[in-house]
């Protein structure tokens, strides 16, 4: 069995769909229920369904084979996987964000809310700019509306939860997108199947 870690929700229903094209269907075997383990025993996959951020981690430690996870969760965690192929999906950027009438203090110590502590941290140690980080899980924007930093590093989308919080792009940090990754073992030892896998998937992509 080839276990594959898929992120919950909207990015792994797409990336259900991309596996289904490639024959391993397991259309027939979900419908959204609470099951966290799917097998389809005729292809030889077991889908592990888990918290986005922590499908670097099953793969990591060898509990998946293989994993599809945002560019974001590999850049801050820095894990010690193999990343075999950009799926084109779930595409969004990395942005610094701010009130829509911010102006930048540059003499003060900028206070920065976000969940991405690594790159914010580098992204301004690159720009040699002094930032205080305030690490938040989530509801990211609400930090500079309250007054508890002046700006955010955080994912935008479509742009609109800025937009509806009268915030707005300062800068962009880094294009995102979903990656296929694989445990270093799992890679020498199932290379075939893996391999196989990542060559049909290459080929379905949306460009
Ligand atoms: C993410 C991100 C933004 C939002 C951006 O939040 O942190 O808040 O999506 O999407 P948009 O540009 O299309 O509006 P998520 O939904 O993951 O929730 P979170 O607040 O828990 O981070």
């Amino acid at each position: 069995m080839l276990n594959i870690a898929l992120p919950k929700g909207r990015l792994g229903d797409q990336v259900l769909s991309l596996f289904s094209k490639i024959g391993f269907d397991c259309g027939g075997i979900y419908d959204g229920d609470r099951r966290l383990v799917l097998e389809s025993p005729e292809n030889g996959v077991r889908y592990l369904l888990v918290k986005p951020s922590d499908v670097a981690i099953y793969v990591e430690y060898g509990a998946a084979d293989i994993g599809v996870v945002g560019k974001d969760i590999l850049l801050d965690g820095s894990p010690d996987v193999y990343e075999l192929l950009d799926l084109n999906i779930g595409k969004c950027r990395i942005c610094v964000a701010g009130p829509e009438d911010y102006v930048e203090d540059r003499e003060s110590v900028l206070r920065v809310a976000t969940k991405f502590t690594k790159v914010a941290q580098n992204y301004y140690n690159a720009k040699n700019r002094e930032i205080e980080i305030i690490k938040l899980n989530g509801s990211i924007e609400l930090a500079p509306i309250l007054g508890l930093t002046d700006v955010i590093v955080d994912i935008v989308e479509s742009g609109r939860t800025l937009k509806e919080n009268h915030l707005k792009v300062l800068e962009t940090v880094c294009p995102i997108s979903a990656r296929l990754i694989a445990n270093r073992a799992s890679y020498l030892f199932k290379n075939d199947v893996i391999t196989s896998i990542t060559e049909k998937l290459r080929e379905v992509l949306p460009q």
